[in-house]
């Protein structure tokens, strides 16, 4: 199946500032979560860890970390969930590895899209299991459909209906991350 570009669903002035919304929420969550422990700034030491699911949170994360005036270190984790060009969510597994040193630290997974939850259910696990002080969650996109997994995100950024989207990241088969709007596709033959 060809597809191409439907309708604008999110224009880049929408983007821009409900991200920059998100990173001050986003940040002021953390800042407490900061004093609550004390305010001894070499006890802080990275203890703020930014983990974008890549490939499509890469867009959303460079946005959003740059709204966070906060010391904080980005690393990064590979999930495969669309393999090909098939549009229904498969469930998720980590591709490549997985960062080993998110003890003790505060953990905010980013991601574009909240589909199923099996994407964040499986990341929130596995920073749980390695001991992290705190895991959030901060999504750009909640789309609403019935959830295979109950995964809330702390953060979302926009509710969508369940429609195929792409841009700002997002990919269909690959293609169309560079698209600076979060735009839908229509089909157009084979
Ligand atoms: P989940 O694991 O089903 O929640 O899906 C999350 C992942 O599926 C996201 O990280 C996206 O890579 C992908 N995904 C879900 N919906 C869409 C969409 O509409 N367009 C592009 N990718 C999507
Ligand atoms: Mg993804």
């Amino acid at each position: 199946m060809k597809y191409e570009i439907d309708r604008v669903l999110l224009s880049r002035e929408q983007i821009a500032k409900r991200v920059r919304e998100l990173g001050r929420a986003v940040s002021a969550d953390i800042e407490k979560k900061l004093h609550a422990e004390g305010d001894d700034t070499e006890a802080h030491a990275d203890r703020v860890v930014m983990l974008p699911v890549m490939t499509g949170a890469f867009v959303f994360t460079a946005d959003l970390v740059r709204e966070m005036p906060l010391k904080l270190s980005i690393r990064l984790v590979a999930v495969e969930s669309y393999p090909g060009t098939a549009t229904e969510s498969k469930g998720a597994k980590i591709r490549g590895a997985m960062p080993k040193d998110l003890h003790g630290r505060h953990v905010v997974v980013v991601d574009d899209i909240h589909d199923s939850g099996r994407t964040l259910q499986l990341i929130k696990t596995v920073c749980e299991e390695q001991g992290a002080a705190s895991v959030m969650s901060c999504v750009l996109l909640d789309k609403q459909v019935e959830k295979a997994v109950d995964a809330p995100a702390d953060y979302a950024g926009f509710e969508i209906p369940d429609e195929f989207v792409v841009g700002y990241g997002l990919d269909y088969d690959g293609y169309f991350r560079n698209l600076p709007e979060i735009v839908t596709l229509k089909e157009v033959g084979r």
